[in-house]
């Protein structure tokens, strides 16, 4: 997170923005005017840094958690405090758990080094959902390791049961959930060959750069964590959330396009014979709308009526509808080409991969009036919800898989306590669970600070606790559940009332007593290990490529 802001502009902030009363939630350590496109390029094997959260709402598209916290039952703390910061359609899940209906997470690690405090977060979300009812998974991704990183087998299996020791001590409940690991699961496999063929290489060099030198098994990697990502949905098509670090997000938006592909029908809302876009589509619903500005008939208004009064309007901004003239110009000439057939709302289910007798099948389940085409069929006793429900169950009962399209949250990468990004081979910028908890201790006392450069500053300025990575720690972890507590820290840091010293001594104790914890529930669960249907040592043999 780029540090470009200090504390009294955040207080200005949290001022302005009152629903961020909580002064101690992270800022967006927005602003860097410097800051190239590139600081916020989405690579999933590349270097993750993100420099501006802000842009990627703008320029991704990912949503501000923020909108969807308080239709969140129960919300965790990396949600309330802000780490959890975007989300790609995390609403119907959201609604899932609000109503007890059936939901899913999953997220995978790649066993490349030991599992460290960036991956506590994850499983943490993991496990919150699984608490509050969703179907929990969590995989190894060896095969990605292994064919993307050039991790050796061995080294695969080693680090594979360190991630699963955590996961289970931090209380994950694998009776309830199902935990696996890549390469010994023939289901995932299956459904990665599936996935592949509704991919294709050029998308693969447009989304991650592959190119003529890309190993075959990399991008077999690829396909294999679209599987993942739809895995949960095997059994059934549910609502679906992926939490994961922003770097993910393509891999999220792929799986997103691949899960519409597989479906049978696309279900959509017309307004006579023709198809028209997604652009045109909304500009002929408010036309609709105006019927009675020029049909004849207004229970029965006309393509034409509707094409010429189209035609002839100056401005279309009081329509409600932002479209451009190119948009006008071929609404208004498929709708002149529809002549005398009346405009009708209806709902259109497009045939994209259904088979003829999924088709048939579709056809003769639709309730009231319906017509049939070539390549779609429409209905105009059906709302849209109930269309998607059946087109659903139709595939379902041919041999489809029905996927709802899987939805993401994002959480903020932590900041190494040395500063600049937290990364599992500077061994000084991040807490390993596996550390040995002295040494823990030893790594908060030395951590860089938002502080001043004397106590006599700080008493008189505040410290920069949005630009300290041990206040980070505090929110991220430290804190656990206890808003009040990363508020009094967050407060007394920009109050000036805290200094370095004491609130460093504090910090690096409570994480000697979290990894004590931590490595003595390891070993209670130890045990649970055996009974896990997850092979802890891989049969495989070859050796890792090179790293790409
Ligand atoms: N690619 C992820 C990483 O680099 C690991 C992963 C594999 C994953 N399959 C997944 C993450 C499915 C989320 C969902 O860490
Ligand atoms: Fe960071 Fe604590 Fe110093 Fe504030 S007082 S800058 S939170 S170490």
């Amino acid at each position: 997170m780029t540090r470009d802001h200090d504390a009294r502009d955040s207080d200005d902030r949290a001022a302005a923005a009152p629903a961020r009363e909580d002064a101690q939630r992270l800022t967006d350590g927005g602003g860097d005017v410097a800051a190239g496109a590139d600081d916020v390029a989405l690579d999933p094997w590349g270097a993750s840094t993100v420099s501006d959260y802000r842009k990627l709402f703008e320029e991704f598209g990912i949503g501000e958690f923020d909108d969807v916290l308080p239709e969140v039952p129960n919300p965790h703390y990396l949600m309330r405090r802000g780490v959890i910061f975007g989300h790609r359609d995390y609403e119907p899940v959201a609604e899932a758990l609000r109503e007890g209906e059936d939901a899913a997470v999953l997220s995978g690690f790649m066993p490349t080094g030991d599992p460290h405090i960036g991956h506590k977060l994850v499983f943490d979300e993991i496990i919150w959902h699984q608490e509050q009812g969703a179907d929990a998974y969590a995989l190894i991704a060896d095969l990605e390791a292994h064919s993307a990183r050039g991790m050796t087998w061995g080294e695969i299996d080693e680090h594979a049961r360190d991630y699963l020791l955590s996961l289970l001590a931090l209380g994950f409940d694998p009776e309830e959930g199902e935990l696996y690991r890549q390469s010994d699961n023939r289901e995932l496999q299956d459904l990665a060959f599936e996935l592949g063929s509704k991919a294709n290489f050029s998308e693969f060099q447009g989304i991650y750069g592959f190119d003529g030198e890309t190993n075959v098994s990399h991008m077999q990697s690829v396909v294999t964590q679209m599987a993942d990502i739809l895995y949960p949905q095997l059994d059934e098509p549910k609502p679906t959330v992926i939490p994961v670090g922003p770097d993910q997000d393509p891999h999220v938006r792929f799986a997103r396009d691949l899960a519409a592909r597989m479906r049978f029908f696309k279900v959509t809302a017309a307004y006579a014979s023709f198809e028209l876009t997604e652009a045109e589509r909304a500009l002929v619903a408010a036309v609709y709308d105006e019927r009675e500005a020029y049909a004849d008939e207004p229970g029965r208004p006309r393509c034409e009526e509707a094409g010429a009064w189209l035609a002839a309007r100056e401005e279309l901004d009081d329509l409600g509808v932002v479209a451009g003239d190119d948009v006008r110009d071929s609404a208004v000439e498929k709708l002149e080409n529809g002549g005398m057939e009346p405009l009708r709302p209806r709902v259109r289910f497009l045939d994209a991969n259904a088979t003829e007798a999924a088709f048939e099948a579709l056809i003769e389940s639709i309730d009231g009036e319906k017509r049939r085409y070539d390549e779609h069929v429409d209905a105009f006793d059906l709302d849209a919800a109930e269309a998607e429900e059946l087109a659903r169950q139709i595939e379902l009962d041919h041999g489809g898989y029905g996927f709802v399209p899987p939805s993401s949250i994002y959480h903020r990468f932590m900041t190494g306590l040395t500063g600049g990004k937290m990364s599992s081979s500077i061994p000084a910028s991040h807490i390993s669970l596996l550390d040995d908890p002295e040494e823990g201790y030893d790594k908060v006392k030395s951590a860089t600070t938002g502080g001043r450069e004397t106590a006599e500053k700080q008493r008189e300025l505040g410290g920069k606790a949005d630009e300290c990575p041990v206040y980070e720690l505090y929110a991220y972890l430290l804190a656990g559940d206890d808003d009040e507590f990363a508020k009094e820290v967050y407060d007394e840091c920009v109050g000036g009332e805290r200094l370095c010293g004491g609130c460093k001594e504090q910090a690096a104790e409570l994480m000697r007593a979290f990894l004590e914890e931590h490595q003595e529930k390891r070993d209670e669960v130890e045990g649970l290990l055996d009974d896990l249907d997850v092979s802890l040592t891989s049969p495989r043999r070859g050796v890792a490529p090179g790293d790409e």
